[in-house]
């Protein structure tokens, strides 16, 4: 089975969480996959939030009502993907440059839903490179400062997220306490988010494997 294949089974088995009139709707190929199989039960929903333009793009296309954040009180479900995940439903996002509005989705959401290959699950996070939205002002400074806590940041050449800001990719980050690491990574002045999603992990994973998609709920911690 493809890489391509087992995104559009865990995308079709995310359908199961679609249970309420408004949903959280991250970005990346995954969830591009999600957008398609949503097609066949949007008339279940009243509209979607988006955490991307590209998702947001994609919605409306098949017919969907893309919402406002702010217009929204709750949000029951949110369903994205990750670039990796751990046991504990820690997971490194933003490889596709959408981190701040995904963690804002995932904030208000009352439930965390990720969809992933198994390619994703890792015991421990940091082989990808976490990436970092910052101020353009703000550039330097920030990568100096990830220098200091033995990151290796690069400019994400050509790049300007959904805000209008830079992305850093920082390689080497030592992610054992990702929680620890995600906060202090947000006491630097000009970043916007960090591309580690710890202090809110997913609540689901839905991990796609040949033989089948697994489901793992987070233990109370
Ligand atoms: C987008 O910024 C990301 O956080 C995606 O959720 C993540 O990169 C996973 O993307 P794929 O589904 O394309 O692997």
């Amino acid at each position: 089975m493809t890489q391509d294949e087992l995104k559009e089974r865990v995308a079709r088995e995310a359908l199961k969480y679609v249970q309420d009139p408004v949903i959280g709707v991250g970005s990346g190929s995954t969830v591009f996959k999600f957008i398609e199989a949503l097609a066949s039960i949007k008339h279940q929903i009243d509209g979607a939030v988006a955490a991307s333009e590209t998702s947001a793009e994609r919605l409306r296309k098949i017919g969907v009502r893309v919402l406002d954040l702010n217009s929204v009180n709750e949000l029951p479900v949110y369903i994205d993907g990750a670039d990796e995940v751990t046991e504990h439903l820690h997971m490194i996002k933003g490889g596709g440059g959408a981190l701040t509005r995904e963690k804002l989705t995932a904030a208000v959401a009352r439930r965390f839903v990720c969809i992933c290959d198994g390619s994703k699950l890792v015991p421990v996070l940091g082989k990808f490179p976490v990436p970092i939205e910052v101020i353009p002002m703000a550039r330097s400074y920030v990568a100096r400062e990830v220098v200091k806590m033995g990151g290796h940041p690069r400019l994400r050449e050509g790049f300007t997220t959904d805000n209008g800001n830079v992305v850093l990719d920082c390689h080497g980050m030592t992610l054992l306490d990702p929680p620890k690491v995600e906060g202090e990574l947000n006491q630097i002045a000009g970043v916007v988010t960090n591309g580690i999603f710890a202090r809110r992990p997913a609540d689901v994973l839905l991990l796609a494997e040949a033989s089948g998609v697994l489901t793992k709920k987070r233990l109370p911690s």
